[in-house]
């Protein structure tokens, strides 16, 4: 077959039409990403879609309307917040999922019971639709698995001899594909980050939930909401990894790694302290651009045969978690995380929230794993619902809370019990811990403090570059945790007494802090100690 090129003027736009009408694909602009387009209406032209990207075939499509008149025939229901949505934000690139009415060909829906519908802003796609008087089915214009195409060249690299046509609309304003919002659900759920943010969405319908597929790995066996988050995406041939981290701290991982093949995928500001050949997608505070810029990028990292490429973490938020959405998917998921840990420890009452007090002041991000703790087993959560399955319903309040002292004389009354206790809360706490982690990089920390009394009992030890201890002679310790909790003197000693000795946390390699004047001292001695943390690790 030969593709034929249009131009977006009157004769290019009528011809798209005439051949759509005629059951052919042309690939046709939008503000997000190149479409691939045939009548909506017409089962055997969508089947051909299918063919030519290679598509799965129960990966539904989108239907592409140019007026707002135009959904109301496609849909059997439009709920109240699908309206306000559509005039707050159409045409634009946003897509509702709706009840799909029965005109609707399964070869549109993938056999569901709902459909995609989206007003695109473009002005060419909009005459190309309004011209050819029916709606358009149109997924991205590339092949299955690669980054969607952004302007026409590189929807003619997948799809030329396998269309009728291509229409040029030049380059495309967003350049990630359109926000998909599941309209079906109570509340509204996001299956796609993109252009509309999910701020833009919640001022107009309040509160939506996030499907934990937009910035998580699909969990094996789990069932995609949208069946596109199942399919490998956006993925060039090079190895992809996410770095998180600090300017310099990326600069420092790109330039430990730069053996032959290996590119960087960076912001503009990023270029001058890399030793490796760099592509870049945008600003680093320009979300915008990266967006605009992303598949592109990807595209010229194949072109430049990277084997390897180290990528600079766009800030998940606004516009750039759909950026982050879909540069976790092109990185199969492979993210590192730059950020020095340090783990903080010591037994109750030796001073560890002055230690941390001291380094928040001083620029640290602080994990709190006894806040982290309690946050596990808040009603609801899985830990809970585990704890009652093994301790029994007894460890609950009326009002269905943890009952923290009945939990306690449970599993402490013997080593197993209290191993069964650890063995459901301690990796939950981890996981929060590390979630803490990717926040810090991403919120511009350089080092992160995990403030663990159970440091080495929960294997946090291992996740840490350097492990600081306090300690404290026992009479202080006394004093402090009477004070501290208001506990008289023969409790604070019982807890004491169940607490490791001194020589447990002074372990080879361990930073010991030793509280034995006055809190101001321990402070002038963390300051210090913290002035000194590069040396903890330049020997790596
Ligand atoms: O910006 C865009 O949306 C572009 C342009 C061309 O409009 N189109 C696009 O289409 O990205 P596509 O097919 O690449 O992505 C459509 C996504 C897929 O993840 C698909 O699974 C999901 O929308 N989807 C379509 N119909 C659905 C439905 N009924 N329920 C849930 N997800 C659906
Ligand atoms: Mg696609």
């Amino acid at each position: 077959m030969d593709t034929r090129l249009l131009q977006p003027n009157t004769a290019g736009i009528d011809e798209a039409a005439r051949l759509l009408q005629a059951g052919q694909l042309v690939a046709i602009p939008t503000e997000t990403v190149y479409g691939l387009a045939a009548n909506a209406l017409d089962g055997a032209a969508v089947a051909s879609i299918f063919a030519a990207k290679d598509r799965p075939v129960d990966n539904p499509l989108i239907v592409h309307i140019a007026d707002e008149q135009d959904w109301a025939p496609l849909v059997t229901h439009i709920p109240e917040n699908a309206k306000k949505l559509a005039a707050a934000y159409w045409p634009g690139p946003l897509t509702m999922i709706l009840p799909a009415a029965d005109c609707v060909p399964p070869e549109v829906t993938g056999g569901l019971t709902t459909v995609a519908v989206r007003f695109p802003a473009h002005p060419v796609a909009q005459a190309v639709i309004l011209r050819a008087g029916c709606p358009l089915a149109a997924p991205s214009a590339n092949r299955s698995g690669s980054p969607s195409p952004t302007n026409a060249a590189r929807v003619t690299e997948d799809m030329q001899g396998r269309i009728a046509a291509i229409l040029d609309g030049g380059d495309c304003a967003v350049g990630v594909e359109s926000t998909v919002l599941d309209l079906c659900h109570t509340p509204p759920r996001l299956l796609r980050p993109g252009g509309i943010t999910p701020e833009m969405l919640e001022e107009v319908v309040g509160p939506i939930e996030i499907d934990p597929a937009v910035t998580g790995a699909l969990l094996e066996g789990a069932v995609a909401a949208s069946p596109g988050m199942k399919y490998k995406h956006y993925a060039p041939k090079a190895e992809i990894h996410i770095v998180k981290g600090t300017p310099s701290a990326y600069a420092e991982y790109v330039n430990a790694h730069a053996d032959p093949g290996v590119m960087a995928l960076c912001f503009d500001e990023d270029t001058a302290a890399l030793s490796v050949p760099a592509v870049t997608y945008g600003g680093r505070q320009e979300p915008l651009e990266q967006a605009q810029q992303l598949f592109d990028a990807l595209r010229q990292l194949d072109e430049h045969g990277a084997a390897t490429v180290y990528a600079a973490c766009p800030q998940p938020t606004g516009v750039g978690l759909a950026v982050y959405n879909r540069l976790l998917r092109a990185a199969a998921f492979r993210v590192i995380n730059t950020v020095r840990i340090v783990g903080l420890t010591g037994p109750t009452g030796a001073g560890k929230t002055t230690v941390t007090d001291t380094w928040r002041a001083m620029g640290a991000y602080i994990i709190d794993t006894d806040r982290l703790a309690r946050q596990v087993v808040e009603p609801g959560s899985p830990c809970l619902t585990e704890l009652v399955n093994d301790f029994s319903g007894a460890i609950l309040t009326p009002t269905g809370e943890l009952d923290r002292a009945e939990l306690a004389r449970r599993a402490f009354s013997s080593p197993e019990s209290t191993a069964r206790l650890n063995a459901i809360t301690h990796p939950a706490i981890l996981e929060l811990t590390r979630k803490h982690l990717d926040i810090a990089a991403d919120s511009g920390y350089g080092v992160a403090v995990v403030d663990a009394p159970l440091l080495f009992e929960a294997g946090f030890d291992t996740l840490c570059h350097h492990i600081v201890a306090v300690i404290a002679p026992a009479d202080a310790r006394l004093a402090r945790i009477m004070q501290r909790d208001g506990i008289p003197e023969e409790t604070a000693r019982r807890r004491m007494a169940a607490q490791q000795p001194d020589a447990y946390y002074c372990r080879e390699g361990v930073s010991v802090l030793c509280n034995d004047t006055d809190e101001n001292s321990l402070r002038q001695r963390a300051t210090a100690l913290w002035e000194q943390r590069t040396r903890w690790w330049s020997a790596e």
